[in-house]
C-alpha cells in the first residue's frame, strides 16, 4: 500500500547508483536514485564517534537537481504548514518551507488555499498528539470534497508513530521524521506522479549501532530566505540535533535521535549569511545547548567557545542559546556570558521538580542543592541574569510534599518564568515501563494552579522596576490584537483547536512561543509574525508613536527586551525589524507597556 523506506545515510560513494540497501535493523530499505542528493554526504563515510559521546551531524547536500526537476517537472503545489511544539519544530517548518519554494511550489497561508497540508507535530505530551489527531480530522472532510489534497504528517509523531498513523489516518499520504525533512520536496513529486502513500524515516534508537543511528538523523540546509521566518531579523540555527539524556518522562531521545553537535565552522558560515542577509538576533538551539561540543579538530569547541566566534560576526547584535541542561552549565560558558555583549543575559534551564526523589525517578542527574548551588554560580557572574525554568507537575508518584518542595524552588529562585506542565504519560518512555502515572488529573491540575500562582506573582513582582526606565527592544511585529484589528494580508488560519482543557497556562502562554502552540506555518512577512502575546493586553492608554512619524497607521506593536520580556506599545508596522528604546509606562506581570523614545 506504501512505500516503507526506513532510511538511513550512506557514504555519497556507496550511494551512486543505489537501489536497495540493507538497513542493519534487518529491514531491506529501498534508496532510490532520486534520493541521492539528500542522502549524499559530501564529506564521506561513517561518522566519527567523538568525545563526550557527541557524533558529528550529517549533512545533506542541497544543491539540487531533485529539487530543480521538481520545479521543472511541472509539480508546483500550494502548501500550507502548520506546526506544533517547540521553537525547533518552528525552525524545522521554516527550512521545510525554504525548500518547498526553491522547489517551485507556493506557500499559501491557510488551508483554503491548499491543495498540500503539511502538519508539522510534537509528541511531548498526549495533548499534543490528540490536537493533530483532530485536526487530522477536519483534513479527512476536506480532502473528502477535494480529492487532489495531499496531507502529510512531519516531525515528532511522525516518527513515534510511523505506520501507525497511516492506520489511524489512512487518507494521509505523507509520513516524514524530523531526520529526514530534507526530502519533504521530493517525496512531493512522487505522490504527484502516482507513487502512493510515502513514509521517510530514521532509524529507531534501539534500530542500529549509535553511530548508524545517528547517520539517520539527516540535517539538511537549505538556502534560507528571510520570506519564510516570522521575523526576518529574528533567526534561529540548530547547533545540535537529538538528545541522550534519557529522562524517564521524555520521548524526545527516541524521536529526534542521539545527540549530534554541529560542525563550529557550518554553523558560523550560517551565521554570517544570515547576518549578511540583514538578520540582527541569532537564537542557537539545541535540546541541551550548553553540552555543545565541536570535537572535529584538534581542540574541542565548546558553547562558549562558539560564541566568542559568533560575537565577531558583524550585523549581530544579539545572541541567545536554549535549552541548558543544568549540569552543563560551566562557568567558561558564564564567564563568556559575561563578557560578551551581545550575548543575551537570558538562560532558560528547566529544573523539572524541586524535589531530589523526583529528580531521581525523572533521571534528571543532578540534585536540587546543586540547581540551587548553580543558580548561585548565574547571579555572582551576571547579576543582570534572567532565569527561566521549565517544571512537571504530578509526576509519577509525586506527594504533596515533593510537590511543595517545587513550590519553594520557584519561589526562593524567583524565576524570571516558569513553564508549568502536566505530566503526560508517553508510551516508549522509561517513566511509562517503570511508574504508573498515578496522580489523579484533578491533582495535577490544581498543583499547576498553585504554582502558576507562586510564578505569577514573582512575574509582577519583577516587572515593577521596570516602570519608568527605557529598556531595548527587537520589534517582532503587530501584537495579537493589532492582528485581530488590523489583518493584513489575511489572516493564517489554524487547524489546530485550542481547547479548553488546554494544559498551557494562561500566564506563562504569553511568552510560550513555540511550545506546542499551534504556530501558523508559514509567515508572509514580518507584519505577520507568529503571536507573542496571547494575554491580549489592552493598548496602554499613555502609549504613543510620536518618534515615528510616519504617515502608515499606527497599531498595536510587541517586541523583546534581551532578557525575553515583551514590551507592547504602538507604532507603525514599518518598525518590525528594529532594535529600539522603549520607555516603560505600565506593567503587568507579563507584559511591560510603554512608548519608543527617540533613539
Ligand atoms: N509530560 C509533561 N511535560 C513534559 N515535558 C517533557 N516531557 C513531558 C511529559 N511527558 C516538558 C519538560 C520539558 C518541556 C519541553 O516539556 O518540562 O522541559
Ligand atoms: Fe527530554 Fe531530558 Fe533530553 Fe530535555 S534533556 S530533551 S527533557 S530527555
Amino acid at each position: 500500500m506504501f512505500s516503507r523506506r526506513k532510511t538511513r545515510v550512506i557514504p555519497f560513494q556507496t550511494a551512486i547508483g543505489a537501489r536497495d540497501y540493507h538497513a542493519g535493523d534487518g529491514c531491506r530499505a529501498k534508496v532510490p536514485d532520486q534520493s541521492i542528493p539528500y542522502f549524499a554526504i559530501f564529506s564521506s563515510g561513517t561518522p566519527r564517534v567523538m568525545q563526550d559521546n557527541l557524533v558529528q551531524i550529517r549533512r545533506a547536500s542541497h544543491t539540487h537537481p531533485v529539487l530543480d526537476k521538481a520545479a521543472t517537472s511541472g509539480v508546483r503545489r500550494r502548501v500550507y504548514i502548520q506546526t506544533v511544539g517547540c521553537q525547533m519544530n518552528v525552525l524545522d517548518s521554516e527550512l521545510v518551507a525554504g525548500d518547498l519554494l526553491q522547489a517551485g511550489h507556493e506557500l499559501v497561508d491557510s488551508v483554503r488555499q491548499a491543495d498540500t497540508v503539511l502538519l508539522n507535530t510534537c509528541s511531548v505530551r498526549q495533548h499534543a498528539e490528540d490536537k493533530v489527531y483532530s485536526a487530522l480530522g477536519r483534513l479527512k472532510e476536506i480532502k473528502d470534497r477535494r480529492p487532489g489534497m495531499i496531507i502529510g504528517v512531519l516531525g515528532c509523531m511522525a516518527q513515534k508513530d510511523q505506520h501507525q498513523i497511516l492506520k489511524r489516518a489512512p487518507y494521509v499520504d505523507l509520513v516524514v521524521g524530523p531526520g529526514q525533512l530534507g526530502q519533504v520536496p521530493m517525496l512531493l513529486t512522487q505522490i504527484v506522479a502516482g507513487a502512493g502513500p510515502q513514509i521517510e524515516l530514521s532509524l529507531d534508537r534501539t534500530g542500529g549501532s549509535r553511530a548508524s543511528v545517528a547517520e539517520s538523523f539527516v540535517h539538511f540546509e537549505p538556502h534560507r530566505t528571510a520570506q519564510t521566518r516570522a521575523v526576518a531579523q529574528q533567526a534561529m540555527v540548530r547547533i545540535m540535533f537529538g538528545c541522550d539524556k534519557f529522562c524517564t518522562y521524555c520521548i524526545v531521545p527516541r524521536v529526534r535521535g542521539p545527540e549530534q553537535s554541529r560542525p563550529a565552522a557550518e554553523i558560523i558560515e550560517e551565521v554570517q549569511r544570515l547576518a549578511d542577509d540583514g538578520c540582527l538576533e541569532i537564537t542557537l538551539l539545541g535540546q541541551t545547548v550548553n553540552s555543545y561540543c565541536d570535537a572535529s579538530g584538534p581542540t574541542p569547541i565548546r558553547l562558549a567557545d562558539l560564541l566568542y566566534r559568533l560575537h565577531d560576526i558583524e550585523g549581530i547584535r544579539r545572541l541567545r542559546f536554549v535549552t541548558n541542561y543544568p549540569k552543563h552549565m560551566t562557568d567558561d560558558l558564564l564567564t563568556a556570558m559575561r563578557d560578551l555583549p551581545k550575548v543575551s543575559p537570558y538562560l532558560h534551564v528547566p529544573a523539572q521538580s524541586g524535589s531530589n526523589s523526583v529528580l531521581q525517578r525523572m533521571k534528571r542527574g543532578y540534585t536540587v542543592e546543586a540547581y540551587r548551588e548553580m543558580l548561585a554560580r548565574i547571579h555572582a557572574k551576571i547579576p543582570q541574569a534572567a532565569v527561566t525554568s521549565d517544571f512537571i507537575v504530578g509526576f509519577c508518584g509525586e506527594t504533596e510534599d515533593e510537590f511543595q518542595q517545587t513550590v519553594d524552588l520557584v519561589r526562593d529562585a524567583r524565576f524570571k518564568n516558569s513553564f508549568i506542565f502536566k505530566y503526560s504519560t508517553r508510551p516508549g518512555t522509561k517513566a511509562a515501563e517503570l511508574f504508573s502515572d498515578d496522580i489523579p488529573e484533578s491533582v495535577k491540575r490544581r498543583r499547576n494552579n498553585d504554582l502558576l500562582a507562586v510564578q505569577n506573582a514573582i512575574c509582577l513582582e519583577d516587572n515593577q522596576p521596570f516602570f519608568g526606565r527605557t529598556v531595548e527592544i527587537l520589534v517582532e511585529g503587530p501584537s495579537k490584537v493589532a492582528k485581530k484589528r488590523h489583518p493584513k494580508g489575511g489572516s493564517a488560519s489554524s487547524l489546530l483547536k485550542k481547547g479548553t482543557g488546554s494544559e498551557r497556562i494562561a500566564a506563562n502562554a504569553a511568552e510560550n512561543r513555540g511550545r506546542e502552540a499551534p504556530v501558523p506555518l508559514f509567515q508572509q512577512a514580518a507584519g505577520n509574525a507568529p503571536d507573542t502575546n496571547p494575554a491580549t493586553p489592552p493598548p496602554c492608554p499613555s502609549a504613543n508613536a510620536e518618534a515615528t512619524a510616519d504617515q502608515e497607521e499606527v497599531v498595536q506593536l510587541v517586541g523583546r527586551t534581551t532578557c525575553d520580556r515583551i514590551v507592547v506599545f504602538d507604532g507603525p508596522r514599518s518598525l518590525a525589524g528594529r532594535i529600539l528604546p522603549v520607555m516603560i509606562e505600565k506593567v503587568d506581570a507579563f507584559t511591560l507597556f510603554g512608548r519608543v523614545v527617540a533613539d
